[in-house]
């Protein structure tokens, strides 16, 4: 397509560089296909089901649409163990329906990002098929594959843990040796030291990018290289190996391969799931010149603020998500942020953030409190209608892999501690965020017509689509307005950040402000009042209000107190 074309239609095409870095201007909506919409009746979400939702994210206003995994796999991990890169799960359909998902997204002005999950395949993967049935198969080394420890060699070769709990090796009888996961005895670590694999990953790219797909989500691709000879990892009663593993000796060197043969030869943008990232390392994985990955999804808010060994539930600390926030706002100009409080992984944002008696004002306040910075945002689905955790979930309605085994575990090894692990999944499961969309009050959320793969939040007859589009007031609404008050923003886009009562355990108020224009955010994190006193150096300016989660909030920027999860802009 030529550049006219793309210009005048407003319809995208990324199969050229150079890079425009379009993603600094996109609002991104992921998409979690098993539980979004389901259009043939079996319960699970499809991609027919998704096609028939993009009117409705055009609406929205966002012009992105991150997809979690969609090709070929036995589910071990909802798709996140691929068993053939290049073709579609069964359940979701076909690859013409997925080359029409793609039109109707690009004729919408909508890009799209597929998600990449490269650390591991599934151990359904022909090439692992192949890999495990003998020592001196040529896939052999697509693998990580070690001789175990012990006069029989029964034990893992070293204490490294699964991210998904236990030793990280599994034995395989066939060969008499141990192969590599750091995921699921389901996902076996690709070995990316092979010059092979890292070729069949740019070639599973290109293929992608040729058919037009506009970037990359990288899962855990931090984790690709691996300290040579597997040392032991420290003590950490959480998980080990990680020193030998994140951000690993080959990482830059292989990411910049991948770079250089596939993702710098298209209108790309590719954004890594960053763990191991810190702001003081971020410059040295996402400068603009390093020609490496373009932004990462960090964690330290996600998992500093409220979480104990990251699954245990700790009292939310505003002071804490401030600080973290605000240290990554401070990134270099030549880096990128990526701004999200959901995804799949994590519980809903309600009611962790704040009460559910004030459902529509705290989502609406952290709207307004994460669209102001600067990076790109995501909206998980289900986000823009402030759907919420499933807290009453019990053991035969969890779903995710990880939840059923610490249950189990816990049930089997020590059932005293129950009690703590239903308490502590009712808050940080995976579910939480799985549950299907719910777009109406219609049996089964109108998500399907047929009992859904996972059940229905029961809140679904106050919390839906189809009711949120026929209140103006709703939270829907109120992300299309902020969506639309991104687009072209300057200030949002390049101002710079400053934070305000750093100290304060109520409000966040930081200022935006870019070629003599300001912002000033100001959001309140309590049901009680708050008070606000105007920065000293706001006094005198005529800041006039641009945006509130209430309809009467103050016009004029003054000395306020805030009402429950209150949220103003005010502008100069
Ligand atoms: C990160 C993904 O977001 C998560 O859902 C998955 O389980 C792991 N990576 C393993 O692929």
């Amino acid at each position: 397509m030529s550049t006219e074309t793309k210009e005048t239609s407003g319809i995208v095409d990324s199969r050229k560089a150079p890079k425009t870095r379009w993603y600094k201007d996109a609002v991104i909506y992921q998409i979690y296909p098993r539980s979004f919409c389901d259009s043939n009746g079996d319960g699970i979400g499809d991609i027919r089901g998704i096609i028939s939702k993009l009117d409705y994210l055009k609406e929205l206003g966002v012009n992105c649409v991150w997809l979690s995994p969609c090709y070929k796999s036995p589910n071990a991990d909802n798709g996140y163990d691929i068993s053939n890169y290049r073709d579609i799960m069964d359940e979701f359909g076909t690859l013409d329906d997925w080359q029409e998902m793609l039109d109707g997204m690009h004729a919408r002005g909508i890009r799209l990002v597929m998600d990449l999950v490269v650390n591991h395949t599934s151990d359904e993967h022909e090439w692992f098929i192949q890999s495990r049935s003998s020592v001196d198969n040529p896939y052999r080394d697509y693998y990580i594959w070690r001789k175990g420890r012990g006069k029989n060699g029964k034990k893992p070769p070293n204490n490294w843990t699964s991210r998904f709990t236990g030793s990280a090796w599994q034995y395989d009888e066939t060969t008499k040796e141990f192969y590599l996961h750091l995921f699921h005895k389901k996902q076996p670590d690709l070995n990316w030291d092979n010059p092979k694999v890292r070729q069949e990953v740019v070639d599973i790219c290109n293929y992608w990018f040729e058919k037009g797909v506009d970037g990359f989500r990288c899962d855990v691709i931090t984790y690709i290289s691996k300290e040579e000879g597997l040392p032991n990892g420290k003590f950490n009663p959480a998980l080990m190996g990680d020193e030998h593993f994140v951000i690993g000796p080959h990482y830059h060197e292989y990411i910049h391969e991948i770079n250089e043969k596939s993702w710098s030869l298209y209108d790309s943008m590719t954004v890594g799931e960053g763990q191991g990232i810190t702001v003081k390392n971020a410059h040295e994985v996402v400068s603009e010149d390093r020609g490496e990955l373009d932004c990462v999804f960090t964690f330290e808010h996600q998992t500093e603020v409220d979480s104990f060994l990251t699954t245990v539930p700790k009292k939310f600390s505003l002071r804490k998500w401030k600080e973290v926030f605000s240290n990554w706002q401070t990134l270099p100009d030549d880096c990128w942020n990526s701004l999200y409080i959901e995804n799949h992984d994590y519980p809903r944002s309600l009611p962790r953030y704040g009460k559910l008696a004030y459902r529509k004002k705290v989502a609406k306040m952290l709207a307004i409190s994460i669209q102001f910075l600067k990076g790109t945002p995501y909206v998980y689905q289900g986000q823009e209608i402030g759907m919420t955790n499933y807290e009453n979930l019990t053991r035969k309605e969890y779903r995710d892999i990880v939840s059923i085994r610490i249950y189990d575990t816990v049930k089997k090894i020590c059932p005293l501690f129950l009690p703590v692990v239903k308490w502590a999944m009712g808050k940080k499961a995976r579910d939480h965020a799985r549950a299907p969309m719910q777009w109406s009050a219609e049996k089964y959320a109108g998500f399907s017509t047929h009992e859904p793969w996972m059940p229905v939040n029961p809140n679904y007859t106050e919390i839906n689509v189809a009711d949120a589009l026929a209140d103006k007031d709703s939270i829907f609404y109120f992300y299309q307005k902020v969506i639309a008050l991104r687009k072209g923003n300057e200030i949002i886009r390049n101002g710079s950040y400053k934070l305000y009562y750093p100290d304060d355990k109520k409000i966040w108020v930081y200022e935006r402000a870019y070629n003599g224009k300001k912002y000033l955010i100001i959001a309140s994190y309590t049901d009680k009042a708050a008070k606000f006193v105007v920065p000293d150096e706001w006094k005198n300016q005529n800041g006039t209000l641009l945006i509130s989660n209430y309809d009467d909030s103050a016009s004029k920027l003054s000395n306020l107190t805030l009402r429950p999860y209150e949220a103003i802009v005010y502008e100069v």
